[in-house]
């Protein structure tokens, strides 16, 4: 399974992409996260250390299929084939940064979100192993199709005009790509505001993550969500569960 979590600035991407993950490692799989934003939080979400390569450096791998040199080079790489340089391990978890390409003509000089792209159409997942990337905010990467090659599509929404309005934005653009299941999330709801979002989106809206007291403290302290098993936690594994429905 290839997900993305998309949405406007500062709903929660980044938040519910990391209980995700955590809820996926909690369920025995393994986790390939991807940090596709250009000012990455991932690894300080989940408490994960060291210097990891941006993907946008892994020229040999992503070059085109014509030019079937460098030592990295698979054509469907598995997830065990991508080289340890460009990731850090943490328990069933590899965590991968996109970065920015520094310069080009070193094999594949295109932008990162191609690189990005293509990593996503050809990497090959077993039934135990799942890809979450957290999308950059707004919608620009959806101009490139860097989405399309994903199973899932989260759009998470705050229960605000322009969260929503952001959120009808990305349905319409992933329509024009064919995603299939493109499911709205709303996060930092409250229950009074559940129905709001029943009435703007139907069924695309499958979950609401509610405000959090223990997110809020973790984020003033300076902590991350490693060991975070608070109610957005129990929410993360329902969505987990819905998630794997849709393989069945
Ligand atoms: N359900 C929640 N309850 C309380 N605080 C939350 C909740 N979800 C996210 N936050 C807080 O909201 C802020 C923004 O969250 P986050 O960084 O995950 O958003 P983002 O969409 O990834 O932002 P960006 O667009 O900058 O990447 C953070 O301080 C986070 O701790
Ligand atoms: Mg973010």
């Amino acid at each position: 399974m290839k997900i993305a979590v998309s949405g406007k600035g500062g709903v929660g991407k980044s938040s519910l992409a990391s209980l995700l993950i955590l809820a996926y490692l909690e369920r025995g799989f393994k986790v390939l996260a991807i940090d596709a934003d250009p000012s990455p939080h991932l690894a300080r979400l989940l408490e994960v250390q060291g210097e990891i390569t941006p993907i946008a450096e892994m020229t040999d791998l992503l070059a085109e299929r014509a030019q079937k040199s460098g030592p990295y080079y698979t054509l469907n790489p598995r997830v065990e084939d991508l080289p340890e340089k460009f990731m850090t391990i943490k328990d069933g978890l590899k965590l991968m940064v996109l970065g920015a390409i520094k310069s080009a003509g070193t094999g594949c000089a295109c932008p990162e979100q191609t690189v990005l792209r293509r990593l996503l159409t050809y990497l090959l997942l077993t039934a135990q192993e799942v890809v979450i990337v957290d999308m950059e905010a707004g919608v620009e990467h959806f101009g490139r199709g860097t989405v399309a090659p994903i199973d899932v599509l989260f759009v998470i929404t705050q229960p605000f005009r322009g969260s929503i309005e952001t959120t009808k934005q990305i349905l319409k653009l992933a329509e024009e790509l064919n995603l299939k299941n493109v499911l709205v999330i709303g996060n930092k709801v409250k229950e009074s505001q559940e129905n709001l979002l029943k009435d703007e989106f139907g069924e695309r809206f499958i979950i609401s993550f509610p405000p959090d007291e223990e997110i809020e403290r973790r984020e003033l302290e300076g902590r991350g969500l490693w060991d975070y098993r608070g109610q957005l936690f129990q929410k993360a594994l329902e969505l987990v569960d819905f998630v794997e429905d849709l393989r069945k």
